[in-house]
């Protein structure tokens, strides 16, 4: 399987803060937005990943970034010349796509402490189309799924004024290789964007969207504005400070899945020793 992280965008809810530096950069605390999501796709087993950003912005996360080797990975870079939306990710990585399956992540999206998450990597396989359900206060920002009384999925919609549900569709979608096709068939919506609902409602009337309602305990994170990124940053804080554990490290979740070695972890943690963030990976190996 395939992964993409999509890190588009201008940012506009941050601005001043993203006026020159991409949204995906900030940081969450001790490190930055876009080491979350990858984390996330590493620990699913993922090694062949595409990102996509902005021509301006593009060059900034291969330099944060390089080519994955060091977390066992393979990272490619793509632009995204225009926020035109989150299926046009799927047109973008046609050629990298291939003939696989794909999972596409978005770049300001933070999930912890899902087992049914942790276990992606065992069980990653779509049948179609994998989605979740994530329940929220405000489920109108979101794309929202209707459940029937037996916890099926029936409908889906883009930020409804009146939501059917208080079920949010978090910005982790795992599809088999007919996404593609998919989002060929899309025209940009009212807002201009090909929207990834209607990818997922073509996979519903195909009877083949699988919709995952994330544990009550699970976290799920959008950190687009302002309040979102500072609560973000203060959930890590809090988290790490009282487990001592990092949330999001890629380094870390590279070698839980194989990747990388001990011994090449101990060497990611040297590098950047000075710092808290190097420190903890240090911990963590001194401890395996
Ligand atoms: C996008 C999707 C929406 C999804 C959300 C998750 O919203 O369109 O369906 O629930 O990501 O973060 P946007 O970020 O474009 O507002």
């Amino acid at each position: 399987m395939k992964g993409i992280v999509l890190a588009g965008g201008k940012g506009t809810r941050l601005y001043p803060l993203t006026l020159s530096v991409s949204k995906q950069l900030m940081p969450i605390y001790d490190k930055p937005m876009i080491y979350y999501p990858l984390a996330t796709l590493i620990a699913a087993g993922i090694q062949d990943i595409l990102i996509i950003s902005t021509p301006e912005d593009l060059p900034l996360f291969q330099r944060l970034l390089g080519d994955g080797s060091r977390w066992g990975c393979t990272l490619r870079f793509a632009e995204q010349a225009a926020p035109k939306g989150l299926a046009e990710a799927f047109l973008i990585g046609e050629e990298f796509i291939g003939k696989d399956d794909v999972a596409l992540i978005l770049g300001d999206n933070l999930f912890h402490g899902s087992k049914q998450l942790e276990q992606l990597k065992q069980n990653r396989k779509p049948k179609g189309g994998q989605i979740f359900a994530y329940q929220v206060k405000d489920p109108q920002r979101y794309g929202v799924v209707e459940f029937d009384e037996n916890q099926q999925a029936i409908g889906l919609e883009e930020k409804p004024a009146q939501p059917k549900s208080s079920y949010a569709v978090p910005g982790l979608y795992l599809y088999d290789n007919t996404v593609v096709e998919k989002a060929k068939n899309l025209s940009p919506s009212k807002r201009g964007e090909l929207e990834i609902t209607e990818i997922n409602q073509q996979y519903l009337a195909e009877g083949k969207l699988r919709v995952t309602p994330l544990e009550l305990g699970a976290t799920w994170l959008d950190t687009g504005t302002i309040e979102s990124l500072t609560a973000a940053g203060q959930y890590v804080q809090a988290i790490q400070s009282r487990q001592g554990v990092l949330v999001g490290s890629p380094e870390i979740a590279a070698y839980r899945s194989g990747a990388i070695t001990k011994q090449e972890l101990q060497q990611l943690a040297t590098q950047q020793a000075e710092s808290d963030y190097g420190k903890a990976i240090n911990a963590f190996v001194s401890n395996e």
